[in-house]
């Protein structure tokens, strides 16, 4: 199957590009900038699927609309109908489309052209109209808001919000793909023109999303994770993270040592708690103490040491071995005095997850010898 896919440089299409590669028995081709409409006939001889991304959004001056949206669309149509192929044409449109701007007119007039191309059984067409498109390799200043306030923000660099409750409709990246990606295989009706849009469509205002994506760096301070429960606002964290620069990947943890070993705090939330870690010398116990609501699971993942439980009304021992040899979570129920020893001659690292964030006013922790 043989796809073009002309504007393949820009944000939507390099996306598209690396979700395609990826799949076997697809020839593909590209229309950049480079190519000239005398080329065009060529890159698509024998072309299955066009998938036409290529387009002018912020033009130096108002007439590139016209020559990047709708008079690049009829020279492709002109291309496909002297081949005499009937590809499936996928056109990239924009909801701008519905109004009135110089942008929107030269999306509407692309979008009458493929019309009028599949009625004359040229091709088979497909329009989407997105709203605004957000997601990896966007570009700042220029594809969406979202990549200018992800961009200032990973930089250090102010961001400004000029109406805060300006309401914005925003579709992410990956969702596209999906969608685009579900035109290789499937029947048209022949004359038909296919008018899509994409199902998982987000509403946000301005103040709303500057206020979200500036909370991102405090939490690498604060160890609290982003909503990764509200699918928007995974989708912006991830969008955020690609923006970092390339030597701030990494953050340190602030260690607690003392002659026991070293404990650091990793990850908090308010849905799922916390996760921390030590490391712990040989011979050497932490622990003993119950709670009454706290709950944690204890996991060895190098060395080797021994659980011990008591209930704190009785004085029968408990003992649940374990080992970096063999990765085993032990649950730690409330109401038993518990403890953790390095049984072997290494340190010992234990990963610990509590149903709750530490709390130094409220720590429901009692000292209590196992
Ligand atoms: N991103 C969004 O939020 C959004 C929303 C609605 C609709 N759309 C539409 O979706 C399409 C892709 O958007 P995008 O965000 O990926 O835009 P983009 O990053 O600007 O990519 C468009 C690409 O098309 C190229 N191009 C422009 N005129 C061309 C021409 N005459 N021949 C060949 N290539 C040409 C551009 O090259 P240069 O870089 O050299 O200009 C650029 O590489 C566009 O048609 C856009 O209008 C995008």
């Amino acid at each position: 199957m043989k796809i073009v896919v002309t504007g393949s440089n820009g944000f939507i299409g390099k996306n598209l590009l690396v979700h395609l590669k990826r799949l076997e028995g697809l020839q593909l081709e590209t229309i950049t900038r480079e190519d000239k409409p005398a080329d065009y006939k060529v890159k698509l001889k024998g072309v299955d699927i066009v998938y036409h991304l290529a387009g002018v959004n912020r033009p130096q001056n108002e007439e590139e609309f016209t020559k990047g949206n709708p008079e690049l669309t009829f020279h492709l149509i002109k291309a496909i109908q002297e081949n005499g192929d009937k590809p499936r044409f996928v056109l990239s449109s924009s909801t701008q489309a519905e109004k009135d701007n110089e942008y929107g007119k030269s999306k509407r007039a692309a979008e009458e052209a493929i019309e009028q191309a599949v009625q004359e059984g040229v091709l088979e067409g497909v329009i989407y109209r997105l709203p605004g498109v957000f997601g990896k390799w966007s570009r700042p200043n220029y594809n969406t808001v979202v990549a200018t306030f992800c961009y200032n923000v990973a930089h250090g660099l102010p961001v400004e919000v000029r109406d805060p409750s300006y309401e914005l409709p925003l579709v992410y990246i990956d969702d596209v793909m999906a969608a685009f990606i579900k035109h290789l295989d499937e029947t048209i009706e022949p004359g038909k023109l296919k008018k899509e849009n994409i199902k998982t469509l987000f509403k946000v205002t301005l103040g709303e999303l500057a206020s979200i994506i500036k909370s991102f760096p405090e939490s690498r301070k604060s160890l609290k994770t982003p909503k990764v429960g509200d699918t928007f606002e995974k989708y912006l964290y991830s969008t955020y993270l690609s923006f970092l620069p390339e030597n701030k990947f990494s953050y340190p943890m602030e260690l607690k040592t003392d002659n026991r070993g070293d404990l650091f705090e990793w990850i908090k939330s308010e849905e799922f708690g916390q996760i921390f870690v030590s490391t712990t010398k040989p011979g050497i116990t932490r622990g003993n103490h119950y709670h009454h609501t706290k709950t944690e699971k204890f996991l060895v993942i190098r060395g080797e040491g021994v659980i011990r439980f008591r209930k704190i009304n009785s004085d029968k021992v408990i003992e649940y071995p374990v080992s970096g040899e063999k990765p085993t979570v032990v649950d730690i129920p409330i109401g038993y005095a518990h403890n953790i020893t390095n049984t072997g001659d290494k340190e010992m690292i234990t990963l610990f997850w509590a149903n709750e964030i530490f709390d130094q006013q409220r720590t429901d922790t009692y000292f209590l010898e196992v």
